[in-house]
């Protein structure tokens, strides 16, 4: 199993870090535009080899394509990233031609590959990326909600005093501070839903911490976050590489899904080695159809700045 990362930067030697750590790919290319820059990355995460116990051969290179050929999967992470204050749509100018041109490279070199689209914002930049590349939608997918729901998740642990592992959860819809729909009629701790434990405002409160999670991070480090970014992309990766089936909301093209045609937002997939497998239709109540239906408006804003 090869996977490519493009994009040496913290969230992608993050990604590269947890895929190796996790033992399951063979190979992992790390590649960037700045000399020498993926070289050291490779490097210095390789010798961390025998003390984390990982066999995965790193290597990282310097804007050559060629070493990524036969990729299984390739992830983007290239772009910049968010400053305080900054929205991630506002990333769009520069974003936009760097995962165009990115994507293109990518698939010269494997044309077999699985897109994992990371770079914002995510959403458009999934849309561009079928746009570019023309590939079958199971082999695009946009890494938010998978990030968007750990972060749920740590703000239910936290407001119920529970262990993570007691925790259940999902956000879908954009990966936007607006955007993202935490859906908490059918969050559980262990089983129970958390509506039993937390009154509507608490539960209010979790929901708006859970959709500026990205922001309020970006504020505390002066930069976007990497280490779980860099968790999710290699979750949704294993899932992939290992055939393990798990469902997680992913962006993916919907043709008629949720009342939704010709967009990239974050449902509920099914990921295994075809990539997406299948859209999970949850049964949404009015409130929360009305909020994807509107979050998929702000996704189509912003897709409108592709012209
Ligand atoms: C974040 C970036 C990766 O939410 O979108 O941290």
């Amino acid at each position: 199993m090869k996977i490519t990362v493009v994009g040496a930067g913290a969230v992608g030697a993050s990604c590269a870090e947890y895929i190796a750590i996790k033992n399951f790919a063979s190979e992992v290319v790390l590649l960037d535009i700045k000399e020498g820059f993926a070289e050291g990355k490779a490097m210095d995460l390789m010798q961390t080899a025998t003390l984390n116990g990982f066999d995965t051969k790193i290597t990282g290179v310097t804007s050559d394509y060629t070493a990524t050929a036969g990729s299984d999967i390739c992830v983007i992470t290239s772009g910049i990233p968010r400053k305080p204050g900054m929205t991630r749509e506002e990333l769009i100018g520069i974003n936009a031609g760097i995962v165009q041109n990115v994507s293109a490279a990518l698939i010269e070199q494997s044309p077999e590959t699985i897109l994992v689209v990371v770079s914002n914002p995510m959403d458009t930049m999934t849309y561009l990326a079928h746009k570019v590349t023309g590939l079958p939608k199971n082999r695009i997918i946009g890494m938010g909600g998978a990030l968007d729901s750990a972060r749920f998740k740590y703000r239910l642990a936290e407001a119920l005093e529970a262990p993570s592992s007691d925790i259940d959860g999902m956000v879908i819809g954009g990966h936007s501070d607006t955007g993202m729909i935490p859906l908490t009629r059918l969050a559980t701790r262990a089983s129970v839903p958390v509506s039993e434990f937390l009154s509507a405002e608490r539960l209010e409160e979790v929901r708006e911490a859970t959709k500026v999670g990205g922001a309020t991070l970006t504020k505390l480090l002066g930069t976007s976050a990497w280490y779980a970014p860099g968790a999710a992309v290699s979750t949704l990766v294993q899932s992939i590489a290992c055939d393990q089936k798990k469902m997680m909301p992913c962006s993916t093209l919907l043709s008629g899904e949720y009342g939704l045609n010709d967009i990239c937002i974050g449902v509920p997939v099914i990921l295994g080695r075809n990539g997406i497998e299948k859209i999970v239709e949850l049964n949404l109540d009015e409130k929360e159809k009305a909020h994807l239906i509107e979050s998929a408006e702000g996704v189509r804003k912003t897709n409108d700045l592709l012209g």
